[in-house]
């Protein structure tokens, strides 16, 4: 075995386990006390019933114990070492790992194996923490999802108490492409590209939204792309259902969108997601994909000590210096969200998106339609992903490539993988995600889920973001 492999599996328990019962050791016993004549303890009606001169079987017996299923099971349980041949790993964070990966057998499938930890270290002791409800979230969602643009699970691993999602490995992703612009000089997206990310994106989320998904955390960093130009829509973590519209989908799940690509209505203290919030993201991402730095970067407030949810000044006054102060003409139940008298005591802007668009180097009226259409401040009005499909700008001359790369000269480097990894639980070894802006160590989502959504460590991540 080699050093990477053992790096991956280590820090875990020796004996491989089925996360049914997991919390027990093998050695455990089934707790069940049964008595004389059962059918199970081999004294029943066909072995001549009872017998009292037979010790009653308790737990202890082999036959009851846990240990023999776990050995069946194991026997036929696939390794995830001795299926893939782990090349290195592309990204960490508090939930665990992203690996790359190839399959052994197959020896063209290449994978990314996003390994999630089921333990926390809390002063130097190890304890068992269970699934998160994100690895959960995100394993439910994409076991079910099947579409060219979301990110393919191929499958799922339970070993020595680990979660393994197996994702077909993508090169690159849209911060990585962005970064390749705008360093050491900026070089514009060529609009073939801009056209086909922007269409394959939208086509992937309307199969989301189809499919009552609102993904709640799209950003360049969690969209993927493949070397042969396919977009991929990643980073299930934070997606949820809204085909329940009982149920608040604020309670619990403070912060969700990173901020600069948080909508305005959950800005003002919307209460529900609506697929709505995931077009702004995506109006964000358009723009950011134009002029190769966010659109809307605001300093993220902090969480006062009563864990109340700050209002966003911030964020929303970098929102109104160029999209104009929002009116209730323009968005009609604007008063009726709860910061609104928050924003009243803003200064009034006039709209500036025309100017911000073509001082950004676009030049096509059709995008920049598209674009207003998205970030449409009112998203009752937003345009949906299926509609915005059939946007001219979409059916207009030149078409849209199922390639992004197709019609341009640039070439982008291969993703970057780490192989001086020395222990899989540190937290060091994190200068591919710095480079890169993956933000799951200090605030992502990953980072998100443990440390309760805490507002500072994603401040403190999105500074490190690039
Ligand atoms: N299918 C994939 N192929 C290649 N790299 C991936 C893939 N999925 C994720 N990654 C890399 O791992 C990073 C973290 O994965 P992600 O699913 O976004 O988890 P997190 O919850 O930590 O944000 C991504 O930003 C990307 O760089
Ligand atoms: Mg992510």
């Amino acid at each position: 075995m080699s050093n990477l492999q053992q790096q991956f599996l280590r820090g875990q328990p020796q004996t491989s386990s089925s996360m049914v019962g997991s919390g027990s050791s093998p050695s455990n016993r089934v707790g069940l006390g049964l008595g004389h004549g059962s059918m199970m303890d081999g004294s029943g009606p066909q072995s001549g019933g009872f017998n009292r001169s037979q010790p009653i079987r308790m737990a202890g017996n082999d036959f009851f114990t846990i240990a023999p299923y776990r050995k069946r099971k194991d026997a036929v349980r696939v390794s995830v070492i001795k299926k893939y041949e782990i090349l290195g790993y592309i990204a960490a964070g508090t939930y665990g790992k992203v690996y790359k990966a190839k399959d052994r057998v197959d020896q063209n499938g290449l994978y990314a194996i996003k390994k999630f930890k089921t333990d926390s270290k809390d002063n130097e002791v190890i304890h068992y923490t269970g699934i998160s409800q994100s690895a959960i979230r995100e394993m439910s969602l994409c076991r079910e999802l099947n579409h060219n643009n979301i990110t393919k699970l191929t499958e799922i691993i339970l070993e020595r108490k680990c979660i393994y999602m197996v994702f077909e490995f993508a090169e690159h992703d849209l911060l990585q492409i962005i970064h390749n612009h705008s360093h050491p000089d900026l070089k514009p997206i060529p609009e073939s590209t801009l056209k086909s990310t922007m269409y394959q994106l939208l086509s992937g989320l309307s199969y989301l939204h189809q499919n009552w998904i609102v993904h709640r955390d799209l950003k360049p960093a969690n969209i993927m792309v493949t070397s042969d130009g396919t977009i991929k829509i990643g980073d299930l973590g934070l997606a949820r259902k809204f085909n329940n519209p009982l149920q608040s989908l604020y309670a619990g799940d403070k912060v969700v969108v990173t901020i600069w690509y948080r909508a305005p209505e959950l800005l003002l203290g919307a209460r529900h997601y609506t697929p709505a919030i995931d077009l702004w993201a995506v109006g964000c991402i358009l723009a950011e994909l134009l002029s190769l730095r966010p659109i809307f970067k605001g300093e993220e407030s902090k969480m006062d000590n009563k864990k109340q949810v700050p209002f966003q000044e911030n964020q929303l006054l970098k929102i109104v210096e160029i999209l104009g102060t929002p009116s209730s003409e323009r968005w009609s139940s604007l008063k009726n969200y709860p910061e609104y008298p928050q924003l009243a005591k803003f200064t009034l802007f006039p709209p500036n998106l025309r100017a911000w668009y073509h001082s950004a180097g676009g030049s096509n009226k059709n995008c920049l339609k598209l674009l207003s259409e998205l970030l449409d401040y009112d998203p009752a009005k937003r345009v949906n992903a299926l509609n915005s499909l059939s946007h001219k700008w979409f059916t207009e001359l030149p078409r849209v490539t199922d390639n992004i790369f197709e019609n341009s000269k640039f070439k982008y480097p291969p993703r970057k993988i780490q192989k001086d990894d020395n222990d899989i639980l540190s937290m060091s070894g994190h200068s591919h995600q710095q480079l890169h802006g993956t933000n799951s160590m200090l605030g992502g989502t990953g980072a998100k889920r443990a440390f309760g959504n805490n507002a500072n460590d994603q401040m403190h991540m999105r500074k490190k973001q690039r």
